[in-house]
Formats: structure tokens, C-alpha cells, sequence
């Protein structure tokens, strides 16, 4: 029997919080980047990893959600949940647990960018009441626009 946890990542994280963001996101942040991300706002990274009953065993990550700190206020850099877990519920549940440690830290609001095409995100950001503010054109490395998403916390 495996149960499904979030908690708050540790550094013996980091490599598979690389691997999930990489192989779930399209990124051309390198794993040096996601590791110096992961450094400066290691408080605002969660992981999903699932335990076996009474063995205290745990798998690898098959989610994360990383935020950080922006402009004044919460930010979140990264979230992706293993494909074949998807639609469960664990996305919002990371995302929600990000926003509470934002909301535990005093901040008002949350910010986020997401590529235009990436219709399924978009989706999942509106139904936890993000609401789009303005398309950044070429934001990414490739030349793809972002939209630029807003919650008040
Ligand atoms: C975006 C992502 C993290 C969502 O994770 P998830 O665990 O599948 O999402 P959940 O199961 O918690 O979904 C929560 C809600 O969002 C909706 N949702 C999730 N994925 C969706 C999709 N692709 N299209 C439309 N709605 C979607 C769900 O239907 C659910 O709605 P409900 O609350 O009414 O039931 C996941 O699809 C993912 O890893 N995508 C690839 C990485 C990525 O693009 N990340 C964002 C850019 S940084």
C-alpha cells in the first residue's frame, strides 16, 4: 500500500525534483538553474513522494511545486506532476500548500507565467482561481509568448 504525502523538500530532493521538472516541463533551464532556484527559496518548495504503509519507505518524487519570492510578493516557478499520476488531485493539492506557505509569510498575492500554448496548465491555473493579466510576447528562450497569471491569497 502506498500513501501519497506532501512535504516540505529537503536536499537530498534536488535531483529528482530536477528530473520531474525537466521531463514534465518544457524548460530550457538547465539543472544547474533549477538547483540555484531551489537554493534561494528552498522554503517554498514541496514534494509529493509516496510512502509504504509502516516501512516508512519512500519512493521517488512524482511531484513538486516550487515557488519563490518576486517583485514583493509569491511567485511560482515550477510545478509538474508525473504523468501518470495526473488529474488525481496532487497538482492542486501542491499548489495549494505553496499558497499557504505564501499566505503563512505575510504575502497578499501569487504570480506566475505560463506558456500561451500550454492549454492544460492554463486550465488547471484558472480552476484555482488564477486570473490572466497580459501576454509577455517572446518571453521564453524559444520565442514563445507567456501569459502572466495572477491569485489574491
Ligand atoms: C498542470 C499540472 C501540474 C496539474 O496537475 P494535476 O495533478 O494533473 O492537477 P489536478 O488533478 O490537481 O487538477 C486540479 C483541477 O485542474 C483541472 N486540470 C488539471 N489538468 C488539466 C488540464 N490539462 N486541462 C484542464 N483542466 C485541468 C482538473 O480537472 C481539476 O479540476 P477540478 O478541481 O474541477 O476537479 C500537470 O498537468 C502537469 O504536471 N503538467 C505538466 C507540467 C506543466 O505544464 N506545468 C505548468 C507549467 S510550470
Amino acid at each position: 500500500m502506498h500513501e501519497l504525502r506532501i512535504r516540505k523538500a529537503v536536499d537530498a530532493d534536488l535531483q529528482e525534483i530536477i528530473r520531474v521538472w525537466k521531463s514534465n516541463i518544457k524548460t530550457i533551464n538547465t539543472a544547474s538553474d533549477i538547483a540555484d532556484l531551489f537554493h534561494s527559496f528552498k522554503k517554498y518548495f514541496f514534494v509529493l513522494v509516496a510512502t509504504s504503509a509502516g516501512m516508512g519507505f519512500e519512493n521517488n518524487v512524482i511531484g513538486f511545486a516550487g515557488g519563490a519570492i518576486r517583485g514583493g510578493h509569491g511567485h511560482i516557478s515550477g510545478i509538474a506532476v508525473d504523468e501518470e499520476y495526473r488529474m488525481k488531485g496532487i497538482g492542486k493539492d501542491l499548489l495549494k500548500t505553496v499558497e499557504h506557505e505564501f499566505i503563512a509569510k505575510g504575502f497578499d498575492k501569487v504570480t506566475l507565467e505560463v506558456r500561451k500554448s500550454n492549454r492544460g496548465a492554463i486550465g488547471f491555473y484558472e480552476k484555482q482561481g488564477y486570473k490572466w493579466q497580459y501576454i509577455v510576447k517572446g518571453y521564453y528562450a524559444d520565442g514563445e509568448d507567456a501569459m502572466v497569471y495572477e491569485k489574491k491569497i
